[in-house]
């Protein structure tokens, strides 16, 4: 089809704005899937993966939409994923589009993430089409939202579409805004092939999966690619378009989506924001902005049952073939064995890992409290990447230490403002900036490291604003930071895995409240038990754990067997995820305890 009949857009908003039930009634709308046949589809879909084990992420989709001018449209809504760990793979759903829906919620108004993905819009030069959501609810103020998109987001919102995705009502005139408002495609159809990956997903059948947006130039089926970040070159088995379900087409021209197959085995060699073009006529330039993935945030995972160690890292590996944004390396630790040093997006992603670690392998695991990348500057020039506090070097030949900052968004109620800023200051922000943009509302930026967002920075917010702020960040850069290395002793012994790296201005407290928590965490053993937190040589906190006589069976007096083995029971359950320090037993809750203190 003619590139000026097509349209790539994609849906903004903030969490529960509607994004989704605006985009189911887009394709019904357009005839691309009716209610009914959603329902067809999907089993139709898994029939599919059943008998060629092929399997299907909707993350694009194409319609087919006659206009009231009269012509045909192919319209391409590109998913975006919604969290702020992903904010990459954002920009690159972003970047195979020319257009986006900004829908807000008519009774919440401008939030943290509608502002974030505006931005990132802005960035990338989209056609930005605001429309206002829900306005079927009682509480709907359309009018002030319209103000408040147009003093926040600069957009002229007088205009906005007013719809309710729920009834319907107003989806039609958004299809005609798509064709009217959003630019057609623009690229070079006669020149080499650049075609850019904006996801992907691994399938058993048929290999790496690859979502594109060919930008310019063309690809038909049987033509070698290479993929321009690693070089490596492929043979096109397959070529598809998203109705909704994959099917299968001779070729794919500029501006149009969909996606390509090539007997690709990791989703590491076909990762997100990479370009694929033509082996025989190469470009000579990748589409910009390519970053391979980067890990923020560290945690070690370790089985807790040692010989579930090999199987541990087979189960890595399967998830890594799906997941181009895991990283892993063995690593061992003098208390808990031999695991993993894990590298993730951010809190969401590593627990969405932990998660399918435990829940489809089957693994119990022991994870560490979650740790940032610090670049420590050595005496003689050298500089180390350390994500384990166990690997700080020795303070003496530290010569400065920078770690990860982010800048955050908030967005708040007027009457917050206040608590937000405390909280802030108290987890070492820099304040960047205040803007009203309506009376009733408060944008705060701050630059915050990024180890203090870790901890329950998003928790705190909720609390000190009633639920009612909003949160959004990204990584900036790392800063100077006067960090020190925090361990703690039972038993009079070091254990790595609790060690910590805090700003020395907190040491002392944090050390006092993370001996006190442990020694709630810790069970009472068969003797006495010094728990100590440490800076060095010098202890700074201590807490003695009274010795117990551990007899669970003591208070059964004689007779009943049942309840003797319930007890017993109880107290092998008790004991599933500890691990033996030592002659210690410590329980995995005291590995997260260090995320908890406040
Ligand atoms: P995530 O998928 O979590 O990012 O949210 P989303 O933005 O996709 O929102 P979703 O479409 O799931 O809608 C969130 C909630 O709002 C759901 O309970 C919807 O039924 C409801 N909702 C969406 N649109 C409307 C609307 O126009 N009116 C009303 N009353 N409710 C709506």
């Amino acid at each position: 089809m003619d590139a000026s009949r097509i349209r790539n857009f994609c849906i903004i908003a903030h969490v529960d704005h509607g994004k989704s039930t605006l985009a189911d009634r887009l394709l019904e709308r357009t005839g691309t899937l009716s209610s009914r046949q959603m329902v067809d589809q999907v089993l139709d879909q898994m029939e599919l993966e059943r008998e060629r084990g092929i399997t299907i992420k909707l993350t694009a989709v194409t319609m087919e939409y006659t206009a009231r001018d009269g012509s045909r449209y192919l319209l391409n809504l590109i998913d975006t994923p919604g969290h702020v760990d992903f904010s990459y793979e954002v920009s690159r759903s972003l970047a195979a589009c020319e257009g986006a829906l900004l829908v807000v919620d008519a009774s919440q108004g401008v939030e943290a993430q509608t502002l974030a993905n505006f931005l990132l819009a802005l960035d990338h030069g989209l056609e930005i089409v605001p429309v206002i959501n829900k306005i079927d609810l009682p509480n709907a103020r359309p009018d002030e939202v319209a103000q408040e998109i147009e003093e926040t987001l600069g957009l002229e919102a007088a205009s906005a579409l007013r719809i309710s995705a729920k009834t319907g009502q107003g989806v039609d005139e958004v299809l005609e805004a798509i064709v009217r408002q959003i630019p057609p495609p623009r690229g070079d159809s006669a020149g080499p092939l650049r075609a850019l990956i904006f996801d992907s997903h691994f399938d058993s059948y048929r290999g790496v999966v690859a979502y594109v947006r060919v930008v310019d130039g063309q690809i038909q089926v049987g033509d070698r690619i290479r993929l321009m970040s690693s070089g490596q070159e492929y043979e096109t088995d397959g070529l598809w378009v998203f109705r909704p379900a994959l099917v299968p087409v001779d070729r794919l021209d500029a501006g149009q989506v969909g996606a390509i197959t090539a007997g690709i085995k990791e989703i590491r060699h076909a990762r997100v924001g990479d370009t694929v073009t033509s082996a025989a006529r190469p470009a000579a330039e990748p589409l910009p902005g390519y970053r391979p993935p980067l890990p923020m945030v560290f945690s070690g995972l370790y089985p807790v049952d040692s010989e579930e160690y090999p199987r541990l890292r087979d189960s890595l590996e399967r998830l890594r073939l799906n997941d181009a944004a895991l990283s892993f390396e063995p690593e061992s630790s003098a208390a808990l064995g031999f695991g993993f040093r894990c590298g993730f997006l951010g809190l969401l992603h590593m627990d969405i890992v932990q998660e399918r670690l435990e829940r489809e392998f089957d693994l119990e695991l022991v994870t560490t409290a979650p740790s940032v990348a610090y670049r420590v500057k050595l005496r003689g020039g050298r500089e180390a990447t350390v994500h384990n506090p166990a690997e700080w070097p020795d303070p003496g030949s530290i010569e400065a230490v920078l770690e990860p900052y982010v800048r955050a968004t908030i967005v708040t109620p007027g009457d917050y403002v206040g608590p937000v800023m405390e909280l802030c200051q108290e987890r070492r922000g820099q304040f960047v900036g205040m803007e009203y943009p309506v009376p009733s509302r408060a944008v705060v930026t701050y630059d915050l490291p990024l180890a203090e967002i870790l901890l329950d920075f998003y928790d705190r917010l909720k609390s000190v604003t009633r639920g009612y702020a909003s949160l959004d960040y990204r990584y900036i850069e790392h800063r100077e930071g006067d960090l020190v290395k925090l361990d703690v002793l039972i038993n009079g012994r070091p254990v790595d895995a609790l060690s910590c790296i805090v700003h020395r201005d907190k040491a002392y407290h944090r050390g006092r409240r993370l001996v006190e928590r442990l020694k709630e965490l810790i069970p009472r053993q068969l003797f006495e038990v010094p728990i100590q937190a440490a800076i060095g040589s010098r202890v700074i906190a201590r807490e003695t754990l009274r010795a117990l006589r551990k007899d669970v069976l003591a208070k059964c007096y004689g007779g009943d067997v049942t309840r003797k083995r319930k007890l017993l029971e109880r107290q092998r359950e008790g004991k599933r995820r500890m691990k033996q320090l030592g002659v210690v037993e410590v329980p995995q809750e005291a590995f997260m305890a260090v995320l908890r203190i406040d």
